[in-house]
């Protein structure tokens, strides 16, 4: 049997430069911006970079080698690298895809808000109340005592429906042609821009109030097992490890390449750019307490209260705000579109396996259902409830869950010294004993997360909403998940040569 038939062409990054602007692109994203700087203040600050730092050497850089080795060995997506190791672990690849849609579908959402908020940032369009114009006039939030409605809201649709269809002309070109040119152009763009906001913020009065209360450690937290909990989490979903994303796009690396070394690059900078993000969004909250007479701790907020609520309010009351607005806007829309591509691509990526379709027709097979769902669900006077709940379910349940049982698979079977020996033939630093230890630990550490986190939320609730509301977008979506992926991963392949043969013969 030719190599050819058993593996009919894979797309390929051209080379490694191409490969690290795709992953950096991928791993800076949301997480970076709106979520690392809060996380930081809320849990001990200063103190905080210990547990993180900890967690980026211990679970995040290891892991990531992980998945380089697991896609880059079986180049496949997730379902076809899982199917490789072991005809019955495909179901957990169909669960990260799964994971990847729900996230996809609400991470569209967020950035189409951050897209038009851009816009709006030339006029200060949100005027003198941004909470009430968000809630209120932009999202027009209805409340879910009364049931859940589905009314689209223009000004929400408008831009998601822009952000779907931008997102799904870039991978319709292809690994190369898209995914790679497309990161290539805006993560230097990004750059330049979070640099050129960071230098402004650290002009603003109280500038150094903010970076005092970000930084000022506080070591007793150090004690404190949810901190630590706080640090993985963030690790995690930040360098978009162990959710199929980065197996994927490792399986489109040449075989030649070294994937500890692209890995270290990739783990570095996106760190940096979180603590980068952190200084610039604590140096414009100190601004912003200062010019209300309040405390940096007032005014702190992590997430959508953060781009949303303060970020209006810091945009009003600085000199030259809509340059601010557009810095800060426009490098949110930037990281989120480039992370929101990589999160479709693993989707499109399984599918193109299974189905052995064209990359023109997976886009649209993926792409245009899940833009009308995005939409149907997203767009409504709902969304905002409705992204919360989900968010806490798949994007803290759904990966830590999806990890923890995949890295159980890898390691009960025996698979890491087979993947360590993969990732030695080509890469300069080498792993070994050391690398396999931190992820059994790492395995450990994420049945503690999930236990601990599960019995919290299914005793006390979450955030006050409703139990049914919770149950069914939350409970239940999680539960579905897992039950889709079974039944995924019974469907039939269409080339079954491809999902039989174990790995490339070049890569044996
Ligand atoms: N890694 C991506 C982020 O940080 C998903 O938003």
């Amino acid at each position: 049997m030719s190599n050819q038939k058993i593996q009919p062409k894979r797309e390929t990054f051209a080379g490694r430069k191409a490969f690290i602007m795709a992953a950096i692109g991928s791993a800076v994203g949301l997480g970076n911006i709106w979520r690392f700087p809060y996380t930081t203040y809320e849990n001990g600050g200063g103190a905080f970079m210990i547990p993180y730092i900890v967690a980026l050497l211990t679970a995040g850089i290891p892991l990531l080698f992980l998945d380089f080795a697991i896609g880059h060995r079986h180049r496949g997506g997730a379902p076809l690298s899982y199917r490789r190791f072991n005809k019955h672990f495909e179901t957990f690849g169909w669960w990260q895809v799964l994971v990847n849609v729900i996230i996809g579908l609400y991470y569209a959402v967020v950035l189409g808000w951050a897209a038009i908020y851009t816009y709006f940032s030339f006029t200060k369009a949100w005027g003198e109340k941004p909470v009430d114009f968000f809630v209120g006039e932009f999202l027009k939030m209805g409340d879910i005592a009364n049931g859940v409605s589905f009314e689209f809201v223009g000004m929400v649709v408008g831009p998601l429906l822009a952000m779907w269809i931008i997102a799904l002309a870039v991978l319709a070109f292809g690994v190369q042609k898209g995914i790679a040119k497309t990161s290539g152009i805006l993560m230097p763009v990004l750059v330049v821009m979070f640099v050129a906001l960071v230098g402004y913020a650290l002009t603003l009065p109280g500038a150094a109030k903010g970076l005092d209360a970000l930084f000022t450690p506080n070591w007793e937290k150090l004690s404190d097992p949810s901190v630590w909990i706080a640090a993985y989490g963030q690790i995690f979903f930040s360098l978009s490890i162990c959710f199929g994303i980065m197996i994927t796009y490792a399986s489109y690396l040449k075989k030649d390449s070294d994937l500890t070394g692209t890995g270290l690059v990739v783990g570095f900078a996106n760190s940096s750019f979180e603590v980068l993000a952190g200084i610039g969004v604590f140096a414009a909250l100190g601004f912003m307490a200062m010019a209300a007479g309040q405390e940096v701790s007032d005014v702190a907020k992590g997430g959508i209260g953060l781009a949303f609520f303060a970020f209006p309010t810091i945009i009003n009351e600085a000199p030259f705000g809509s340059v601010l607005g557009v810095l800060f806007f426009g490098s949110l829309t930037f990281a989120a579109l480039t992370s929101f591509i990589s999160v479709i691509e693993v989707i499109i990526s399984a599918v193109q396996d299974k189905l052995r379709t064209g990359r023109v027709q997976t886009t649209l097979i993926v792409g245009v259902p899940m833009m009308i769902v995005s939409t149907v669900l997203f767009g409504t006077t709902t969304g905002l409830q409705m992204l919360d709940v989900m968010d806490k379910f798949v994007n803290y349940f759904g990966i830590v869950a999806v990890a923890f049982v995949s890295l159980i698979a890898i390691v009960a079977n025996e698979k890491l010294g087979l993947l360590g020996g993969h990732i030695n033939a080509t890469s300069s630093f080498k792993v070994g004993f050391v690398w396999r230890l931190c992820i059994v630990i790492t395995t450990g550490i994420l049945a503690f997360m999930l236990f601990s986190e599960g019995a919290k939320v299914f005793t006390e609730g979450y955030e006050g909403y409703p139990s049914w509301f919770v149950n069914t977008f939350g409970w239940g979506m999680a539960i579905s998940l897992l039950v889709a992926a079974f039944l995924l991963s019974r469907l039939k392949w269409k080339d079954l040569n491809l999902a039989e043969h174990k790995v490339d013969k070049d890569f044996e």
